[in-house]
């Protein structure tokens, strides 16, 4: 049986990327969510209408576990999936916690990144509200780079002027951590490096979720050998075209030379 991913688009391949490291000896189904990309900018009961969608179709292909590889449909949805679903769900959120002992530790803020949706759901608001004693946390929602990511745009000299503008209120040295609260974001690590002082640390929930998914397939003795293998579609649709399975894998290879 095969592991699901799921995301609004392309996003989840960073935490794809991820697990194919802890777990190269499994099976993948990725899910992209590319009808209805993006979420971030839309309602929450919308985004759970379309996760839903979603994740029936990925339960037709009879996976074993499904990872929400995607901050804003973990936070519109992952509760009531659970209760639909029999599989193990994992989802992601903003690496927060982490993020506030680093960044008190410098003396320094913490700038959450991320989408409209997740920055405006309770789910976020709770677990700031629950770490946040000191009040260290900002957040930015930076939907251009949901866009940039869904036409494979990372010319740095396309992208860079955009962040740029948006982080134009803030002042960057300020910060001792930068959450990437989007799956999207960690596309643009290596840009976002440049904006920010050395030694700011740039973490996301990517690492977490795949353990998390490791963790529990373990413990559950769910672990099987296959061989990597990845199937792609896009909203219930297999992907075949060669070209655009080539813009998948080049992603890959992109969080390859991002991450080292
Ligand atoms: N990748 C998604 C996330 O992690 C959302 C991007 C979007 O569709 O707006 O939140």
């Amino acid at each position: 049986m095969k592991i699901g991913f799921f995301d609004s688009g392309v996003g989840g391949m960073t935490v794809l990327w991820r697990a194919l490291r802890l777990l190269p000896r499994e099976d993948y189904i990725y899910f992209a969510d590319t009808a209805h990309v993006p979420y971030g900018e839309k309602t929450k009961s919308e985004v759970r209408g379309f996760v839903f969608e979603a994740v029936e179709f990925l339960a037709g292909k009879n996976i074993k576990a499904l990872v929400i590889a995607c901050n804003a449909a973990t936070s519109a949805a992952a509760k009531e999936l659970r209760k639909e679903f029999g599989f193990p769900i994992i989802g992601i959120e903003p690496a927060v916690k982490p993020a506030i002992q680093r960044s008190q530790q410098k003396g320094k803020r913490v700038l959450v990144l991320s989408t409209h949706l997740t920055l405006r759901e309770e789910k976020y608001n709770n677990l700031v509200a629950r770490l946040d004693d000191a009040g260290l946390v900002d957040g930015l929602a930076l939907p251009g780079l949901v866009a940039f990511a869904e036409r494979f745009e990372f010319r740095p000299e396309v992208v860079l002027p955009y962040i740029k503008e948006e982080l134009a209120r803030f002042t960057v040295e300020r910060y001792g951590t930068v959450v990437l609260g989007c799956t999207h974001f960690p596309l643009f690590t290596d840009m976002l490096r440049q904006l920010f002082p050395a030694g700011t640390d740039i973490i996301d929930g990517g690492l977490g979720t795949a353990m998390n998914l490791k963790r529990i397939l373990t413990e559950q003795k769910l672990l099987n050998g296959g061989s990597g293998e990845i199937e792609y579609y896009s909203s219930g649709s297999k992907i075949e075209d060669g070209e655009k399975l080539d813009r998948y894998s080049g992603l890959l290879a992109r969080l390859d030379h991002i991450y080292g």
